[in-house]
């Protein structure tokens, strides 16, 4: 039996994939590889590379299903700029939405009964009371955030039609590295970014610093990955136990910081200058998004063990361009 990761050659499936190894499990990989890397995928390990949006994907995906006796399906591959969503929206549902839709029909055909879906924050849009639980309303205001709501909606329903047992993990900000070599090399977001500018020797930059907090910038709540790929295992084995109750759980720390102390600590981690550019505020980006943790405590078990400072030193160590690297050349 196998467990099919999607998306398994990206930073967080490869982190996910490291895990299921290490427990002893067989594991698959899907991922189209445009933006995976062949250097995460395992020697051991199967590499099914498929855009799972494409036509005929379903019948390739209920072969290899078949093939490597799929017990469950972890499903990452997805896009997943928000920026990107907005300028292409069409192509983000049809990407999102059009390989949830594949992998469902494939699952369905294979009568694979497990998944686990990679969801996210995102689907909260931006709500009132930035502290938000499962049961905030899920009002996203991107295309991004949008497709994301709509594969959990999706896998609910084939839970109704064919008895699909689906979890659905609401991610807060990823950050961090389990292994230096797992670690996010593409600055997409907040602490690689900074990385880049630094290490181009320019001034990290602040977009927004008239918000609502305590210092005028935005708060996220940073999860550690390898905090994020431990509850993937725990979500399955939520599913193997047969008590899956809830469908959908927030992945944070419930704790936030803003982004002037993420970049504060960035200077403490690597001892570089990190006055930053202060710039106007990002369309799109709510003052406060910080995750009420509770529900995957208390249904899981799970919660996260690594603070802020591990999530930067583990992501520094394992930036490429860091100077110790290059130094090391
Ligand atoms: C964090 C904060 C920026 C860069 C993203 C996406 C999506 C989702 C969660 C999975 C914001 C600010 C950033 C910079 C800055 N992932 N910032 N200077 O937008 O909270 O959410 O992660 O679902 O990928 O929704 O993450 O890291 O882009 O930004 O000031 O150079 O840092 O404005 O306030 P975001 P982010």
């Amino acid at each position: 039996m196998s467990i099919v990761v999607t998306g398994g050659a990206g930073y967080i499936g490869a982190h996910v994939v490291r895990l299921l190894q290490l427990a002893g499990q067989k594991v698959v990989i899907v991922d189209d590889m445009s933006t995976g890397s062949h250097d995460r995928v395992p020697a051991d390990v199967p590499l099914i590379e498929l855009d799972i949006a494409a036509a005929g994907a379903t019948e390739i995906l209920a072969a290899a299903f078949a093939e490597h006796e799929a017990s469950a399906v972890i499903h990452f591959a997805a896009r997943k700029r928000v920026g990107e969503s907005v300028e292409r929206p069409t192509w983000y549902y049809q990407q999102n939405v059009g390989g949830m839709v594949n992998l469902l029909a494939a699952m369905e055909a294979s009568s694979v009964p497990k998944l686990v879906f990679s969801s996210s924050a995102a689907v909260y849009g931006q709500p009132d009371s930035g502290y938000v639980a499962e049961k905030t309303a899920q009002e996203p205001i991107n295309p991004y955030g949008q497709t994301k709501l709509v594969g959990e909606w999706l896998a609910r329903a084939a839970t109704t039609a064919w008895g699909l047992q689906y979890v659905g993990l609401r991610y807060f900000n990823v950050a961090g590295a389990g292994w230096p070599e797992l670690a996010d090399t593409v600055a997409l977001n907040l602490i690689p970014m900074v990385f880049e500018k630094l290490c181009a020797n320019r001034a990290p930059q602040i977009f927004g610093t008239d918000y609502p907090t305590p210092d005028g910038t935005c708060i996220r709540d940073y999860i550690h990955v390898k905090d994020l790929a431990e509850a993937h295992l725990q979500a399955l084995a939520y599913l193997d136990s047969g008590r899956n109750v809830f469908d959908a759980f927030n992945i944070g720390t419930g704790n936030g910081a803003s982004v002037r102390e993420v970049i504060d600590l960035v200077g403490e981690v690597t001892g570089l200058d990190t006055t930053a550019d202060e710039l106007p505020r990002r369309p799109g980006d709510p003052a406060l998004l910080v995750a009420d943790p509770a529900l995957a405590a208390s249904e899981l078990g799970w919660t996260a063990s690594h603070d802020l400072a591990d999530m930067v030193k583990s992501a520094w160590e394992g930036w490429p361009q860091a100077p110790r690297h290059t130094a090391a050349h």
